[in-house]
């Protein structure tokens, strides 16, 4: 069994978590549940990102010690993954023993290899980015940009951590890697980053300014740099796990893509010695009214009133359907409606109900075998037979918005199919010829509705369990077996209902 390990980006624990954050989790979910299916032994972990600045002044804008304050957000943020349907295998808090150890160690080894020394520093520093600043940085006309905040010149002692050493292997490293990062225009951008010459990393704040963080194990007056202390994450969880290291994906939004994934940790673990992810994940931003969605702006949706209102699986399945991976998505209720009538209630739920409702009304229940096929059987064959293989390559690219397209175009097909067929004028006839028809059409449209289940599983996992229920089905445990047009359900007693989409009373999400 091919191992597949793959991570989140771990959510900094200064608020609560908003549809961003659940984005990723979904998206890395789907990106799970796909490679399981596939056979992969698939190890999936999440996290949360517990020291620095940022968090240290949200515990002490409420006036409670900083652990506590992490303790609450981190359960927080464990504590909405199921409500998602995600199933990571681990979550990690930077504040664990388990992880700090990793840390330690790895600042430590590159402390003695001379990799990180100290120098005086003397420039402009963001408290909140906690960022040393450039003039690049400034905007044209010489102010800092709004994202650093407040911005102070300082002078300090520091340990550096010696990137520009690094910078001509991870040119050369990308050039031949060019699938490193996905999608490739994003890969085009860190390459773009790394024609200017990199200046050596700070990787520690003096305890005077920032108390909360992992000391450095060759000089207590200093705390390691979150993010160099972050990124260690995905390493630390791992590490006493044999087989699951180097990580297949880190899946992460883009605006951590460059320097932190794409500069900063490929040179910390090669200059560690440690081998390097087969690849990085970037999505872009959900919006509102083309700003990014986040806390400070105000702007954010809290994931769980659209969860309790439409279900996991609408939710999932919206944002999985709207979003190209890589690119920006404007959230609007308007459109979460229109999918959520139209594609789930409408087109599939339709085909659910009439399945259901046409197998009891006349077969008594139980559905029959296909007598043959002509036709208007024939051209759903056909599209099955394009739509499986081309869906399964889709997910595999991580184009799953247009392998849902596809899924609910073979869906809708299936509902023309039935309206052509009309089984509620074949169920009148006595007629041997249109008796056949008639069975032919029932195991026909339950074929195609288990067929586009199988394929949305990962997506909707809930619906699609709930329909196999019905339809008195249990998938076999080879998944791409369960893709081929069969009578695995000859002689299946199905329920004579299943409300999956329910209207929602004139509600709109918020
Ligand atoms: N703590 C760092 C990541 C460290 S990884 C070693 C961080 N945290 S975050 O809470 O700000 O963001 C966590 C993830 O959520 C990031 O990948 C970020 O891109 C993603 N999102 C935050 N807001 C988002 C949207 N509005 N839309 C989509 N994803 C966004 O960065």
């Amino acid at each position: 069994m091919k191992s597949f390990y793959i991570t989140t980006a771990i959510d900094y624990a200064n608020g609560s978590p908003h549809l961003g954050h659940a984005y990723e989790k979904v998206l890395t979910d789907v990106i799970a549940r796909f490679r399981r299916q596939m056979g992969d032994r698939v190890h999936f972990l999440t996290g949360t990102d517990e020291h620095g600045q940022k968090v240290q002044a949200s515990a002490r804008a409420r006036d409670i010690p900083p652990q506590q304050y992490c303790d609450a957000v981190a359960a927080e943020f464990q504590a909405m993954l199921p409500k998602l349907g995600i199933t990571n295998d681990d979550f990690i808090r930077t504040t664990e023993e388990r992880h700090k150890r990793v840390v330690c160690r790895l600042l430590q080894q590159l402390f003695d290899q001379g990799e990180i020394y100290r120098a005086e520093y003397q420039g402009f520093y963001s408290t909140r980015q906690e960022q040393f600043l450039q003039n690049k940085d400034r905007n044209p006309d010489g102010t800092w940009p709004e994202i650093f905040g407040e911005v102070t010149e300082i002078t300090e002692s520091n340990y550096f951590f010696r990137l520009r050493k690094y910078q001509d292997w991870l040119i050369e490293f990308l050039t031949q890697n060019e699938n490193f990062v996905f999608p490739r225009y994003r890969q085009t951008q860190v390459l773009e980053f790394l024609k200017e010459p990199l200046n050596d990393l700070c990787i520690s704040r003096p305890r005077e300014r920032l108390e909360w963080g992992i000391p450095l194990p060759f000089d207590g007056q200093f705390v390691t740099y979150v993010w160099f202390d972050a990124l260690v994450n995905y390493y630390s969880a791992v590490v006493d796990r044999p087989g699951l290291w180097p990580a297949s994906y880190h899946v992460i939004g883009k605006d951590i893509l460059v320097p932190p994934h794409a500069v900063y940790w490929p040179i910390m673990l090669r200059a560690a010695g440690i081998p390097l992810p087969a690849g990085i994940i970037v999505h872009g931003w959900w919006t509102q009214r083309g700003s990014k969605m986040s806390k400070s702006t105000g702007n954010a949706l809290n994931p769980l009133e659209l969860v309790d209102q439409f279900g996991a699986d609408a939710f999932r399945y919206f944002l999985i359907r709207e979003m190209n991976v890589g690119q920006d998505s404007d959230f609007t209720a308007d459109q979460f409606l229109v999918r959520y009538n139209s594609e789930l209630a409408n087109n599939f739920g339709n085909l659910v109900n009439r399945t259901l409702n046409m197998t009891t009304r006349f077969a008594g229940g139980v559905l029959p075998a296909a007598a043959g096929s002509e036709e208007p059987e024939r051209e759903l064959h056909a599209l099955w037979a394009r739509t499986a293989p081309e869906c399964v390559a889709l997910c595999e690219g991580f184009q799953f918005h247009t392998a849902i397209e596809r899924t609910m175009a073979f869906v809708t097909a299936t509902n023309a199919y039935i309206e052509k067929r009309a089984p509620w004028k074949l169920g009148k006839s006595a007629d041997p010829q249109e008796r056949a028809r008639l069975h032919t059409s029932l195991a026909t449209m339950a074929e195609a509705l288990r067929l586009a289940v199988a394929l949305l599983q990962h997506v909707t996992p809930a619906s699609s369990a709930k329909i196999n229920a019905v339809l008195g089905y249990s998938p076999g445990p080879i998944w791409r077996d369960e893709l081929v047009w069969s009578n695995r359900l000859d002689g299946a007693k199905v329920a004579e209902a299943l409300v999956l989409f329910p209207r929602p009373a004139a509600a709109k999400p918020a």
